[in-house]
This record gives structure tokens, C-alpha cells and sequence, in this order.
């Protein structure tokens, strides 16, 4: 299987190590024989038919910025719209930045990457927040897949779990921690009794959160994955802009001391009945959903199943890598019970 990488950051590197690592392994266990004949960062791109050398572009990206720097495979300046077109390749495996606003520069990859006949395994949240029905309706018109397992809980199977595990229940309801940030944030705040703007700071300093931390705290990442989760495992064709959308800044250590008497805690939950909503609310210390730290955490309600929890870390390159992988296999076995039809 041909594979275009469009971005060479976290996700992309630890993607491109697990098949390069696993390469045996994953040859016998599902007959998966990858080849990255194309990887693409903001300078430039890298192109080769036979396969790339990956321990040669991470050197190449650590020493000079970009794997366009290649002598012998190099194109600096090119884009990622003109390798989309003009490279041969059956999936795109696209992981460029977030941006829940334009959805760009991902939702153009993923257009073209379909009207050129190409299947999408993408991580990027922003294109499905904002055109996820869309996105879906175009798929299907060009006869290609779209996956992204990777967008809702990392390499955590939230979306799986549901699709797969719950297979023929009708889910009823979804509850869930949709974001690590915020859960390190309320819990610190929690634990140690300080203010939001003191949890802040301290997990900016161990990188869980960023410089600008907006999308996470005032409640939009979260947002996107519930609009992800809506259309992918309950059909509702939503977008962002159906879902209300309350952050955690005002939540106050006296509003904590508060829920702590009544033996509850404060978490951010987003949830899924007749409307979408990503709000904080008290919940009881004992539920399954008061995990503390990054973690994130999905109760589904399901018709005959009853009430069923998923819990893991929402990030991580290797983790998150691990969902492209399963969504490539789930492409390639798909792409073989078409053949056998
Ligand atoms: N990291 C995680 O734990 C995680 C978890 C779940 C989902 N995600 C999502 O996965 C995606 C990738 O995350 P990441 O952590 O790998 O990000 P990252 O480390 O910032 O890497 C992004 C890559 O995209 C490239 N890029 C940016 N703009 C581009 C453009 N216009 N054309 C081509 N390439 C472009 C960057 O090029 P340069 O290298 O030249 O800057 C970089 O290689 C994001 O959407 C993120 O929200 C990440």
C-alpha cells in the first residue's frame, strides 16, 4: 500500500517509525506491506516511488528543518496540493495543525486527496468539526474511504468502542471527558485547592497545555470531537456551530469546595442527547467518569448494553499514530471484502 504523508511533525515521525519498526511483524500478522512514497512538511516535499528511507528523513528533519533538504529526493517549494495530485498512492495520511475556525490547511488536502481517487486517514480535527457530513457524502461519491479514529481520544478507541464493540446497539446517549488539559486543569484545582490560573500556568510548564490555551480551556476541542462523535456513531448531521459551548475559566476553587461536600468533583463534560453541550458540571466522585490527570472518558448508554465507560489518554504521538495505523488496516480490510463481493 502506497502512502502519502502530508505533515512530518509528532504524529507523522511516530507514525512513519511504528511501520518502519513493525515492518515484519505487521507483513505477517495482516499482510500489511506499507511503502511512504511521499512526505510533505511546510518547506517542501520529499517523493520516491520505491519507498523512502525513514531513518534518513528524521535525521534529516532534526538536522535540517525539513525533509524537502533531501539531495537526491528533495523538492523544496512544493506543496502538498501538487504531491496530493501528481503523486501515485492509494491512502493519505494527513496530520497538519488544528483549526477549528478555517479548517484549512486540512480540509483542502482532504478534498483533493478524494477527487483524486484517494483514501484519508486523517488525526486533524478541524476539517471534520466544521464539514464532517459533507466530508462523508464526498467520500462515498468517489468511491474512497475517510477515517479518524485518531481525532477523538488519541490512540484510546472512543469512536471504535462505539462503532465496533457496541455494533448493533443503538446508542441513546454519549457523557464523556473529551479533553486532557482541562481534566489536568480541574483536577490540580481540585487536589490542591489552588485557582484555575494557577493549574494553567503549571500545566503550560509540563506541556499540557499551550501558550495560547483557548481551544482546549474555553472548551472547542472538546466541542469538535463531540460534533466528530455526533455524525460518526449516532447519524445526526451537525456541525460546530450546533453545539453550546461553556469553558472551565470560571470555574472558582469555592465552586470545587462546594461539589467536594457533596463528595462530587468538577469535569468538563460534553455529552450528546437531543442537543450537543460541552460544559463543567459537578459529578459524583464515584462515577466512572471522574478520572483524574490528561485522561479522558466516555460513558455511552446504550439501548441494550446499558451503561458502558472507555478511559485512556487523549494524546500522544505514538498513541495517536496507533489509531492511523488501525485506520489504515480498517481501510485495507474494507478495500478486500469489497474485492471478495
Ligand atoms: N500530538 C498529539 O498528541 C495529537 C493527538 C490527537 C490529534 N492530534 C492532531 O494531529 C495533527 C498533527 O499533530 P502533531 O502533533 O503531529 O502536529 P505537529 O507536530 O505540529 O506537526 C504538524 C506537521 O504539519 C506540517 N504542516 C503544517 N502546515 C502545513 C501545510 N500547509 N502543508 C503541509 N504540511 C504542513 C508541519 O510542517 P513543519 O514541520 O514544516 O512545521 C508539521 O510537520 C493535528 O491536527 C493535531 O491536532 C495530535
Amino acid at each position: 500500500m502506497r502512502i502519502i504523508l502530508v505533515g512530518w511533525g509528532v504524529v507523522g515521525q511516530s507514525f512513519a517509525k511504528i511501520v518502519t519498526y513493525r515492518k515484519k511483524e505487521l507483513a505477517e500478522m495482516y499482510g500489511f506491506c506499507p511503502r511512504i512514497v511521499a512526505i510533505v512538511d511546510q518547506k517542501g516535499a520529499v517523493l520516491n516511488t520505491k519507498g523512502l528511507d525513514i531513518e534518513q528523513m528524521l535525521f534529516l528533519k532534526n538536522e535540517k528543518g525539513t525533509i524537502s533538504a533531501c539531495n537526491k529526493d528533495g523538492h523544496p517549494y512544493m506543496s502538498a496540493l501538487e504531491v496530493i495530485e501528481s503523486v501515485e498512492a492509494e491512502v493519505i495520511v494527513e496530520v497538519t495543525p488544528t483549526n477549528i475556525e478555517t479548517a484549512e490547511p486540512g480540509l483542502s488536502y482532504i478534498k483533493n486527496a478524494f477527487r483524486t481517487g484517494k483514501h484519508v486517514v486523517t488525526t486533524n480535527k478541524g476539517p471534520l468539526a466544521l464539514a464532517l457530513p459533507a466530508l462523508t457524502e464526498l467520500a462515498d461519491h468517489n468511491n474512497v474511504y475517510l477515517r479518524f479514529s485518531g481525532t477523538v481520544g488519541a490512540g484510546t478507541p472512543i469512536l471504535e468502542f462505539a462503532k465496533k464493540c457496541l455494533q448493533g446497539d443503538k446508542i441513546n446517549s454519549v457523557r464523556g471527558i473529551l479533553n486532557g488539559t482541562t481534566n489536568y486543569i480541574l483536577s490540580e484545582m481540585d487536589k490542591k485547592n489552588i485557582t484555575f490560573n494557577v493549574a494553567l500556568k503549571a500545566a503550560q510548564k509540563l506541556g499540557f497545555a499551550e501558550a495560547d490555551p483557548t481551544m482546549d480551556v474555553d472548551g472547542y476541542d472538546a466541542a469538535a470531537k463531540l460534533v466528530i462523535m455526533a455524525n460518526w456513531i449516532m447519524e445526526k448531521k451537525v456541525t460546530i456551530k450546533d453545539v453550546k459551548i461553556e469553558g472551565i475559566r470560571d470555574v472558582s476553587s469555592k465552586d470545587l469546595e462546594e461539589a467536594k461536600k457533596k463528595d462530587c468533583t468538577i469535569k468538563l463534560i460534553g455529552s450528546i442527547n437531543e442537543n450537543l453541550k460541552v460544559e463543567p458540571m459537578q459529578i459524583s466522585k464515584h462515577d466512572p467518569l471522574a478520572v483524574d490527570g490528561a485522561l479522558n472518558a466516555v460513558t455511552y448508554v446504550s439501548e441494550s448494553a446499558g451503561e458502558q465507560t472507555i478511559i485512556g489518554l487523549g494524546a500522544g504521538g505514538m498513541e495517536t499514530a496507533s489509531a492511523v495505523l488501525r485506520d489504515i488496516l480498517d481501510i485495507k480490510q474494507n478495500i478486500a471484502n469489497k474485492m471478495m463481493e
